[in-house]
C-alpha cells in the first residue's frame, strides 16, 4: 500500500522558542481515512497548518507520495494535491456557491465542468443551490460548500480540521457520512475531531495527539475499546455506550441522540 502523507518528528510553533508539535509522525496510505484526535490545544490544528505550509516548521518534515513537501506554500501544496479544509472562515460569504467552486479551481479552471459535477454528484444540494450566497447557508452547508472547494483540485489528500464542531446532531452525523463517501471515492483523508467516539466510528486508523506528539494509534475500532484512550480521551467504553444506546431506545423512543447533544453542547463551549 502506497504512502499518500508522511509527517516524520515534525516540530513546529509559531513564537520564537516555544515548540507546539514536538515530535509528531503519522502516515496516511492511499485510501486511508485517518482520525486526529487529542485534547484541546493539543496541536491538532497546528499539525494540519505545519503539513499545509502555515507554521513555521523546525525540524521533521512532510512527505506527499515520497516528495519532500516540508515548508512549502499553501498554493503550490494546492497544485501537489494537497486540499485543506481550515476549521473557521472556510467559505467566502460574499460569494455564490459556484463562485466559492471556482476559486477551488483557480490554478486550473478549464477544468470546472469536470470538477463541478464530481462535486455536485457528492452533494447534490450545493449543485441545485449555486447561485445562492455562501454566506446565507447554514453552519453544515458551508462545511459542504468548503470540502467541495477543496475537492474542485481532484487532491490526493484531504486535510480536514473539525467539520463536524458548531453543528446540530443530525447535522453531523450527515457530515461525518459525508466525509466517509468522500473517502470511498478514493480521496485520502485526515481528519481531525473534537468529536472523537464519532470520528473513530468512521476512521480506518487514528493517532491521539497529546502535547505535540502522537501519543497512540491504532485501528478506529480498537482505539474505541483501548483503555488507555478511553480513560484519558473517551470516558467510556464502545460496548458500554452501544448498550447504552439500545436500553435508552428501549425506554425512551428517539433518545438515541441524547449522546451527540451531550458532544455537541461541549463543542459549541469551546
Ligand atoms: N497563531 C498562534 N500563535 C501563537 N500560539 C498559537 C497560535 N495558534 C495556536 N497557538 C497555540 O498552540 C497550541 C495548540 O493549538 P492548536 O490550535 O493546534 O490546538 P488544537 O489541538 O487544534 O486545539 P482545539 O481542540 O482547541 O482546536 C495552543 O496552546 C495554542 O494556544
Ligand atoms: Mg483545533
Amino acid at each position: 500500500m502506497s504512502v499518500v502523507l508522511e509527517t516524520k518528528d515534525l516540530v513546529a510553533g509559531y513564537l520564537p522558542g516555544v515548540n507546539i508539535l514536538n515530535g509528531c509522525s503519522i502516515v496516511a496510505n492511499q485510501g486511508d481515512l485517518i482520525g486526529i484526535i487529542g485534547p484541546n490545544g493539543a496541536g491538532k490544528s497546528t499539525l494540519l497548518k505545519a503539513i499545509f505550509g502555515q507554521v513555521n516548521v523546525r525540524g521533521g518534515g512532510v512527505e506527499l507520495n515520497g516528495e519532500d513537501i516540508t515548508g512549502l506554500k499553501a498554493d503550490r501544496l494546492v497544485g501537489k494535491g494537497v486540499g485543506m479544509v481550515p476549521q473557521n472562515n472556510n467559505v467566502f460569504p460574499s460569494l455564490t456557491i459556484e463562485e466559492n467552486l471556482e476559486m477551488g479551481l483557480f490554478q486550473q479552471p478549464r477544468m470546472f465542468k469536470e470538477r463541478f459535477e464530481f462535486v455536485a454528484g457528492l452533494f447534490p444540494e450545493l449543485g441545485k443551490r449555486r447561485k445562492q450566497r455562501a454566506g446565507s447557508l447554514s453552519g453544515g452547508e458551508r462545511q459542504m460548500v468548503a470540502m467541495g472547494r477543496a475537492l474542485m483540485m481532484d487532491p490526493s489528500v484531504l486535510l480536514l480540521d473539525e467539520p463536524s464542531a458548531g453543528l446540530s446532531p443530525v447535522r453531523q452525523d450527515e457530515t461525518f457520512l459525508r466525509v466517509a463517501e468522500i473517502n470511498k471515492h478514493g480521496v485520502t483523508i485526515v481528519m481531525v475531531e473534537q468529536n472523537a467516539r464519532r470520528c473513530l466510528q468512521i476512521a480506518h486508523r487514528a493517532y491521539v495527539l497529546d502535547q505535540g506528539r502522537d501519543a497512540y494509534t491504532g485501528t478506529g475500532r480498537e482505539m474505541l475499546n483501548d483503555p488507555k484512550v478511553i480513560e484519558l480521551y473517551l470516558g467510556t467504553l464502545a460496548t458500554d455506550v452501544e448498550e447504552k444506546a439500545k436500553t435508552s431506545t428501549n425506554a425512551v423512543v428517539g433518545d438515541e441522540s441524547s449522546d451527540a447533544s451531550e458532544s455537541e453542547s461541549k463543542d459549541e463551549s469551546k
